[in-house]
């Protein structure tokens, strides 16, 4: 079994775009950082946003609107963004509240300016195979760590386990596309799906996004299979200061012996996530520049 270090990678990547952003002309990239309310998980995923921008030389633009802003107000902030000319990128950090429309947010921000790649062009562009949109950060973070880790997708069944519009569709689609580094036969399972263990066990690539801590037990796993765990979970843990530690959505200690490659939660998919962010606002600032 070897580790699939996500936070390596991802740090490369980071770098390699230090020295792009240093040759762009101009000014440098700017994000825009929406993040309604203070959950915590979002408090943390934002900072590293941040962090990552401020190592690589984009500006980031922070706002942080209370848990209480309507739709309305919200679609006029992100109005303002779309219209402001130094403004690159724009990303609404989700869960939203329950009052707001989370899809109907997604469409608001210009489809120019969508780095999160949720918007109906940008993913429509992704089931075009046209490059110039926008792809969801995880799904493509999930390809890049397949790529440096030199796991081959073509020929192979890529079973995608979650349907959401963040990481379970776009990853199915990027998996599939008609590409050297894709050329995947692709299976989305997710909750309502007969005979779940039958399927995943068939999987070469397993991709487990379905937001359930330790869910993928060995008895789901195929012996030399590559399981690539998106979970992000929280679960009660007295022993630590925090009191809780974070666990995938793969039950590592049985599953991973199994595998030929695994990613590790945490310092697996989620660097990466950020890493591909920061890819993305760099090509808005070359697309709208
Ligand atoms: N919440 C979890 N993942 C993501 C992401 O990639 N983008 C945004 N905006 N919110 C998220």
């Amino acid at each position: 079994m070897e580790l699939i270090d996500g936070n390596k990678i991802a740090a490369d990547i980071i770098a390699e775009l230090k020295t792009q952003v240093a040759a762009l002309p101009g000014r440098p990239p700017c994000l825009a950082l929406v993040r309604v309310g203070e959950d915590p998980a979002s408090v943390s995923y934002v900072k590293k946003k941040e962090a990552a921008s401020a190592t690589i030389g984009i500006t980031s633009r922070l706002i942080y609107p209370p848990v209480t802003i309507t739709q309305d107000e919200l679609f006029a902030l992100i109005d303002g963004l779309n219209a402001d000319p130094g403004v690159d990128g724009i990303l609404v950090q989700s869960p939203l509240p329950k009052h707001i429309n989370e899809v109907a947010v997604f469409r608001r921000i210009a489809a120019h300016k969508d780095v999160d790649g949720f918007h109906t062009m940008n993913l429509g562009k992704l089931a075009q195979e046209d490059d110039t949109g926008f792809v969801a950060c995880t799904p493509a973070g999930i390809m890049e760590l397949l790529q440096r880790s030199g796991v081959t997708l073509a020929g192979q069944h890529v079973v995608v386990l979650g349907r959401s519009l963040i990481v379970g569709k776009p990853a199915a689609l990027l998996a599939v596309q008609r590409k050297t580094w894709a050329n995947a036969t692709v299976t989305i399972c997710h909750s309502q799906t007969a005979n779940l263990p039958a399927l995943t066990r068939q999987a070469d690539i397993l991709i487990a996004a379905i937001g359930k801590a330790e869910f993928v037990t060995a008895d789901m796993v195929k012996p030399g299979a590559v399981v690539i765990d998106v979970g992000v979970n929280r679960v009660a843990d007295p022993s630590k200061k925090s009191g809780y530690r974070l666990t995938g959505d793969v039950h590592f200690p049985t599953v991973s012996p199994l595998c030929r490659k695994i990613t590790p939660v945490p310092g697996g998919v989620g660097p990466m996530t950020v890493a591909m962010l920061m890819q993305n606002t760099v090509k808005a600032r070359r697309q709208n520049g």
